[in-house]
């Protein structure tokens, strides 16, 4: 495996930086795997407490997650790999002061976007911390929800990720995750892309191999909802093609 953290956090933040200029940030494989209605790399409005409309890039894989997540007043939301912060904000906005919305990110370019974007929205009630989700610098048991979105695709170790989500979370906690979802097994020399790593594609997992790795770590409830089937299609150097779906995965730490 030639990818490492050092490349996606050079990625991301080279990503980041474009945005902020107005560039696409799309690498030529993300782009290629980018839906027609839920976009990686879109720009996304929020609408602070004063509905003043603040555009954030997003990197994620579905838009409006934090709607999506059914996220409640007065819960505690951890979002992994928050990025930019649209997720987070717009989480933060649900939870309202009772709640609290904490980001968690290993790019620092992305921990000052985020910080600033929430003090911007004078939104109080964000933490953005700068860490990696394979050791979250988290007590146990304190989240209702852990939301990520196109992120856990990009971790070299998914077993110990969805056990640090399973661990901070309370018991009957709920884990959303909106994810890259490969239609077959990868080809290792695709897997070993750096480009198609960081662009979302290499290190996503299938249906199946999700779904293990999050029983593996406990939750019980596994589903997967496919929201753009085939949203890519990778023509890969072996001559092959291969499909890549878009989805949200949620699953439950038991009570
Ligand atoms: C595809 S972007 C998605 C960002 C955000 N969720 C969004 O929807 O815009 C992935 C983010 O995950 C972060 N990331 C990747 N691996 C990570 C890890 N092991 N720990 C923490 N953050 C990570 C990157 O720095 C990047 O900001």
């Amino acid at each position: 495996m030639t990818n490492s953290k050092e490349v996606i956090k050079e990625s991301y933040a080279k990503a980041i930086e474009k945005a902020t200029q107005g560039e696409s940030c799309c690498s030529p494989v993300a782009a290629e795997t980018e839906s027609k209605d839920d976009s990686c790399c879109s720009t996304e409005l929020s609408l602070a407490p004063k509905k003043k409309e603040i555009k954030v890039p997003s990197f994620g894989s579905s838009s409006n997650l934090a709607k999506k997540a059914g996220i409640r007043e007065g819960d505690v939301v951890v979002d992994f790999g928050s990025g930019p912060g649209h997720d987070l904000t717009e989480a933060a906005k649900l939870t309202g002061k009772t709640g609290k919305a904490i980001g968690i990110d290993m790019t620092p370019e992305m921990i000052e976007y985020a910080t600033n974007l929430a003090e911007e929205m004078s939104l109080d009630n964000v933490e953005v911390k700068l860490g990696d989700i394979e050791n979250v610098p988290l007590e146990d048991n304190i989240a209702d929800v852990v939301i990520s979105n196109c992120l856990i695709n990009l971790t070299f170790d998914k077993k110990t990720v969805f056990e640090e989500a399973f661990r901070i979370l309370k018991p009957g906690g709920r884990l959303v995750d909106a994810d890259i979802i490969a239609e077959q097994e990868l080809p290792e020399s695709l897997k070993n892309d750096n480009e198609a790593w960081c662009g979302c594609v290499a290190g996503a997992l299938t249906a199946e191999g999700y779904t293990e790795a999050i029983k593996a770590a406990g939750f019980v409830d596994i589903s997967i909802d496919i929201e753009s089937k085939q949203a890519g299609r990778i023509k890969w150097k072996d001559g092959k093609e291969y499909l890549m779906n878009s989805g949200i995965i949620t699953a439950r730490k038991p009570n």
